[in-house]
């Protein structure tokens, strides 16, 4: 679409301020989109459950295949996203979140609703990638870092949606209206995307000068739009394209670890084993109806989760991020350990009445700690951290690399939970949960560096100072 044809959001706002709005749509559509696929599983596993008659093993098969599908999204974005361009990834990303919750919904049998879950999971993993890189090349350098934020804040929201469209159906357990809702923001992405222009930093890769220039003229204009191309071609050719074996050479393996690292920590301290299974969690807990689950679910992990993440948005840039990565994981590991003791030694069964349980309430209170512990450290800082940890030649494939194996640990997690509950019990899974954050607190007490302040360029010089001081010097390749 042209500007043109937006008249009264541009009189309101001015053409630049309308694409900026824009862009930051696409971001938020990208994220709820991503957040919803995730969570909207909690309460539709049930009635799957039912119609299908799953075993413990194919339920896990059926919420972690998502992830499987996004690992190999974000592997494969990249290189997508630099072939077709960002918008046309965009756009492929859209079209396979509304095939995927087509497929979801129509599916008579396990093989095409498992299907329909990857196919999901892989618009989820390009989109991953492809969203903060488009956002990040399109948006004006002051409001740059406010898309990464923007875009988990996205993310919870969705998983609120998800809980909300799941608190309202679960009593007539239509999980196919459930999962197939989502088709709704997968077009809504696809036309957005369509109507905006291309990168103008993807367009002078690839030699379109003039497209370059027409796009950057009409997001941003200002003057001197030549100027600001070249500037933009001269970057382009100074730092060349890494190749995927420059992410693991020497000079980057400890921020490559670092955020390896991070990738890890986030999932397997159970994030998402809370997410997917929490109406099961609930139910383990002694809230015996599925409206009494999804009901805890939406406030316990998708209100907190969207709340507590607007503090991390807050205090990101004034604490730090050791601090608040070091405070969150004390809270998350009071939250499991509380979790852990409510199986181990309350009583499971309703007082008289029906009402809930003891566990019940310990449960849904230490829930509450341990997703708003999350949401203001681990959830967005380790995203913010992976994007701002890495030399500038690598960074892409090397975030790419770190977002993979974040989905990888969310498979691995997702894909044993059930199975895990089963062989060991309730109780000494989730202190399994809480030994890996004390893991993490330790690793990040020791490995963490704090980037709090410093501009990308000053990370990348603290890096090649500390190599240096560790061994031969060694330098990144440039140009
Ligand atoms: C994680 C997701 C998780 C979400 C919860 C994100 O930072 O990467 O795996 O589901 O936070 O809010």
């Amino acid at each position: 679409m042209d500007t043109d044809t937006a008249p009264p959001l541009r009189m309101l706002f001015g053409r630049w301020r309308f694409w900026l709005a824009m862009l930051a749509f696409v971001v938020i559509l990208a994220g709820v989109l991503f957040g919803y696929d995730q969570g909207v599983i909690s309460g539709a596993l049930g009635g799957i459950t039912a119609t299908f008659n799953l075993s413990t093993f194919m339920q896990e098969v059926v919420t972690s295949w998502v992830t499987l599908g996004a690992l190999v999204g974000a592997l494969i974005a990249g290189g997508m996203a630099d072939k077709y361009g960002r918008t046309r990834t965009l756009v492929i990303a859209g079209v396979l979140f509304a095939l995927g919750a087509v497929l979801q919904s129509v599916a008579q049998g396990t093989g095409v609703l498992i299907a329909g879950r990857f196919v999901v999971g892989f618009g989820v993993g390009v989109a991953s990638v492809a969203a903060p890189l488009y956002a990040a090349e399109m948006a004006p350098t002051a409001t740059r870092g406010r898309f990464v934020s923007t875009y988990q804040l996205a993310i919870t929201i969705g998983i609120l949606l998800a809980d909300i469209v799941d608190a309202v159906l679960s009593s007539s357990g239509q999980w196919r209206l459930m999962l197939g809702l989502s088709i709704v923001p997968g077009v809504l992405l696809v036309f957005v995307v369509l109507m905006m222009p291309e990168s103008p930093r993807w367009l002078v890769k690839v030699g379109r000068r003039d497209e370059a220039k027409a796009s950057l003229a009409k997001t941003q204009g200002g003057a001197d739009v030549g100027g600001r191309i070249d500037a933009i071609e001269r970057d382009a050719s100074s730092t060349t394209q890494a190749a995927w074996k420059d992410v693991f050479m020497p000079a980057i393996r400890k921020a490559l670890w670092v955020g390896v690292g991070l990738a890890v920590f986030q999932q397997i301290t159970g994030i998402n084993a809370v997410i997917y299974y929490s109406d099961e969690i609930f139910k383990f807990a002694g809230f015996t109806t599925p409206q009494q689950q999804t009901r805890a679910t939406l406030i316990a992990i998708g209100l907190v989760n969207v709340l507590a993440t607007f503090i991390a948005v807050a205090w990101v840039d004034r604490f730090g991020r050791r601090p608040l990565l070091l405070a969150g994981l004390i809270g998350m590991t009071t939250g499991l350990v509380a979790i852990g003791a409510s199986f181990l030694f309350l009583d499971k069964n309703p007082s008289s009445g029906g009402g809930t349980s003891m566990v019940g309430v310990v449960t849904l209170v230490a829930m509450i700690v341990y997703i708003a512990s999350f949401a203001f450290s681990l959830g967005p800082v380790v995203w913010t951290m992976i994007n701002e940890i890495f030399p500038n030649q690598v960074r892409g494939k090397a975030v790419a690399f770190c977002t993979a194996i974040n989905w990888g640990a969310a498979f691995l997690v997702s894909a044993s939970f059930l199975s895990l509950v089963d062989a060991i019990g309730e109780a000494t899974t989730f202190l399994l949960f809480a030994v890996a954050c004390v893991v993490a607190f330790v690793w990040v007490w020791r490995r963490v560096p704090e980037t709090k302040g410093k501009s990308l360029e000053e990370i990348e010089q603290a890096w090649t100072e500390h190599e240096a001081a560790q061994a031969a010097p060694r330098t990144l390749p440039v140009g």
